[in-house]
């Protein structure tokens, strides 16, 4: 019995007390490009190589076959990836949407709903067109099925899990897979269209100025001037379109893998979909509360399109004579629009 517990042991401890191979004790730490410790003596040109390769280098062969990626071993930046996807990503997430929230109820619970001052007319004056209207409802409900379908695939396994079971779980994200694969045809070409429709009033301009040191109406008394879109919402319209972009090309370069990248490339693209996605998730989550229930009568306007005089002269003063200016030039000609301006 001790015979051969004795050898077993002693090799144990002679493990323990030998200098560790460099390849073992680097495992776990910094990543980097160049071998750090020498190689112990007896180390083979195989050993050095995975040395290599756990210390951060590729591991890489010549093939024959049109597929470059198969001559790819080890791809270590895989390691700093996985780190991004597990970790990085999730806590960007989760602080940005759960700090978004926050802000909400923390803005709703001290000011509550932002009211019509001078309450409703009872007038109603066209704010956006069937065409708009619909652009917007396609690029937002594809966004909530995109957000909701991508979230599981960031936290699914850790939310969504455990609580309906291993089964149910792959069913759905195998659908959420295709509606995110499907919906994000509808979501692109929604972004391309609200792009054309808005852009022209959408351009910075000085009266952005004022109604952002104005805080848009929370800062100063009254309620600041702005054109058709105020400087907040043309933040939303960028964001919307600076964002959308880089969520579609980052995403079609995932859903086509390697056509366009290579190992590296297809990482990257992953990273700047993921991020961009979860911050866009958060900057929606403010437009879509004042966009409903966060302010009286704002609703309307991708609703039946048609808001109440009244909200647009507080929150669109510009934009609303500048409507007034048109009808009055259709009804009396320019040159009686400039006489009726003018008293
Ligand atoms: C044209 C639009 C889009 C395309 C082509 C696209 C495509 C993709 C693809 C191919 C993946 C990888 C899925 C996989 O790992 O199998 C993915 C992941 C993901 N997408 Fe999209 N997507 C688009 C828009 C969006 C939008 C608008 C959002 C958010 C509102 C979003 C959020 C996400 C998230 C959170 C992930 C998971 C990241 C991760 O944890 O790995 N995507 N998308
Ligand atoms: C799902 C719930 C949503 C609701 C209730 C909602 C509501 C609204 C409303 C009422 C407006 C008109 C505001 C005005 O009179 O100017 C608007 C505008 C707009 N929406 Fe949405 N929206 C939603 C989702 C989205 C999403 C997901 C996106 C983009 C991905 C989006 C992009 C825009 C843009 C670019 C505008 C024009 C700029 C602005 O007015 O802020 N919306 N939305």
């Amino acid at each position: 019995m001790f015979a051969r517990i004795l050898p077993a042991l002693a090799l144990g401890l002679g493990l323990m007390a030998a200098p560790a191979p460099a390849a073992f004790a680097q495992i776990g730490g910094p990543v980097t490009g160049t071998p750090t410790n020498p190689a112990p003596p007896g180390f083979t040109a195989e050993d050095l190589e995975l040395q290599k390769a756990l210390q951060g280098g590729r591991i890489g062969g010549r093939i024959s076959i049109p597929d470059e990626q198969a001559a790819s071993l080890v791809q270590p930046m895989g390691r700093d990836w996985r780190e991004f996807h597990n970790v990085t990503l999730a806590w960007i997430g989760g602080v940005a949407v759960l700090g978004m929230l926050a802000v909400i109820v923390l803005f709703y619970a001290t000011k509550g709903r932002i009211r019509i001052d001078s309450g409703k007319s009872g007038r109603t004056i066209q704010r956006f067109n069937g065409i708009e209207r619909a652009a917007h409802w396609m690029t937002a409900s594809s966004f909530v099925v995109l957000a909701l379908t991508g979230l599981n695939l960031t936290f699914g396994r850790h939310l969504v899990l455990p609580l309906i079971g291993s089964e149910a779980f792959a069913t759905i994200t195998l659908w959420g897979k295709f509606a995110h694969n499907y919906l994000s045809f509808a979501f692109a070409l929604g972004i391309v269209v609200l792009f054309l429709a808005w852009v022209k009033d959408n351009i910075p301009n000085r009266t952005d100025v004022s109604w952002m040191k104005a805080g848009g109406g929370l800062l100063a008394a009254g309620h600041p001037a702005a054109g058709r879109f105020n400087a907040g919402q043309k933040m939303v319209f960028w964001i919307t379109v600076i964002g959308g972009t880089a969520v579609a090309v980052s995403g079609y370069l995932l859903m086509f893998p390697f056509f366009f990248t290579d190992i590296a490339g297809q990482q990257l693209a992953h990273v700047v979909h993921g991020v961009i996605a979860v911050l866009m998730i958060a900057a929606m989550l403010g437009h879509i509360y004042i966009g409903s229930l966060g302010m009286e009568g704002a609703f309307d306007a991708m609703g039946s399109g048609q808001v109440d005089v009244n909200w647009a002269k507080e929150h669109h003063s510009l934009w609303v004579e500048e409507e007034m200016a048109k009808a009055r030039a259709t009804v009396h000609g320019p040159a009686g629009a400039k006489a009726a301006g003018a008293d």
